[in-house]
């Protein structure tokens, strides 16, 4: 089928053309970046009004770039949630509209789900594997038995490792989003410099805790004399992605090996990291695992990602009705359950 996927569930405005759920023929992606940036996070009433701005703009050049028309469109995949709720009715708006116009079939599609199953648009992963979901608002540990079939392993119990990674940067003063920043830093840094904690590593589950290496560097920060820069910066930004990668790394491994899984997905914007790209794969080589990271286009937030289920549920027939309401929330484990 040739589905129109759209995405608005926080600060990107996205739409993308799919073709059989696979082939990628565009892919558009609105960043509100800018604006949330000078509150340093983002705030959800502009985002919904930004995307009500953008989002007709994005779909008709999702249209155009794929060489499409509204005419040639099978069905629709949009994000039901989790989200920002007024971000996410935006979204859920237009392709209700659409597919009633045009008397088309949707699917509202998990956020995550799509963010997992992303993988799959680059290469066949044959289920089941472990998925690690690491996004500004997840850090979950799945294992994935097939589409829709999702079993919740660990999750984090405060921060998410992108909220983590968006905090310390903020009390670092490097802007918002901070991942970025400070995986650019952390590439010049020594990561043994300071020696942060590393929560929940040796618990035999697999939950994750960010806030206490936040909370760690804002010691760190109170303790020097005057403002940290230069090389300073560098090896703390260093040492604290250390810190959360180190954590994602073993326990995904042990989950891995605790199910009896080869394959493993890293999906979700801080599955952008170049530490947790670099030692996720070198860990998985020594540990005779193979580990699938979309590039980063795939990983960040986009609407491509949405096509892998939305072709999966419309060609097994599933079309959910024109009253679908967004969710805010919504564990993955039960967004099987509700198709
Ligand atoms: O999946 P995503 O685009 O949106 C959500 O669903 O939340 O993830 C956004 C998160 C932000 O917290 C951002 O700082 C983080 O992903 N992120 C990164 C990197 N790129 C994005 N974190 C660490 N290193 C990166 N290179
Ligand atoms: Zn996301």
């Amino acid at each position: 089928m040739l589905l129109l996927a759209i995405e608005s569930s926080c600060d990107e405005t996205a739409a993308a053309v799919v073709r059989d759920g696979r082939q990628v023929l565009s892919n558009i992606i609105a960043s509100q970046v800018d604006v949330h940036a000078r509150y340093g996070g983002v705030v959800p009433e502009l985002a919904s009004r930004k995307h009500l701005e953008a989002i007709s703009v994005v779909v008709d050049e999702a249209l155009e770039k794929a060489g499409v028309e509204l005419d040639d469109i099978e069905g629709l995949a949009v994000t039901r949630g989790p989200g920002l709720v007024g971000a996410l009715l935006v979204g859920l708006s237009l392709a209700k509209a659409v597919a009633f116009a045009r008397d088309l079939p949707l699917v509202g599609v998990h956020h995550i789900e799509g963010h997992i199953l992303a993988a799959l648009l680059e290469r066949e992963v044959a289920f089941p594997f472990l998925a690690l979901a690491v996004s500004g608002g997840h850090t979950h540990l799945y294992r994935v038995d097939g589409i829709g079939r999702y079993q919740t392993l660990g999750r984090t119990v405060d921060d998410a490792a992108g909220e983590a990674f968006d905090k310390v940067a903020k009390l670092l003063g490097l802007g918002y989003p901070g991942g970025v920043q400070i995986d650019r830093l952390a590439a010049l840094g020594n990561p043994k410099a300071i020696d942060f904690p590393r929560p929940m590593l040796h618990k035999k589950n697999f939950n994750f805790s960010f806030s206490g290496i936040k909370t760690s560097v804002l010691n760190h920060v109170k303790r020097q004399d005057g403002p940290i820069e230069g090389e300073a910066l560098q090896d703390l930004a260093a040492s604290f992605q250390a810190a959360v990668v180190e954590v994602l790394c073993k326990k995904t491994l042990r989950a891995a090996e605790e199910e009896g899984l080869k394959r493993i997905v890293v999906a979700g914007g801080v599955a952008c990291n170049s530490g947790l790209r670099r030692d996720m794969t070198a860990l998985c080589q020594e540990r005779g695992k193979d580990v699938f990271f979309p590039p980063p286009i795939l990983c960040s937030d986009n609407a491509a990602m949405l096509a892998v289920a939305g072709e999966h549920y419309l060609a097994a027939g599933r079309c959910d009705p024109l009253d679908l309401n967004a969710l805010a929330s919504w564990p993955l484990d039960r967004a099987g359950t509700l198709l």
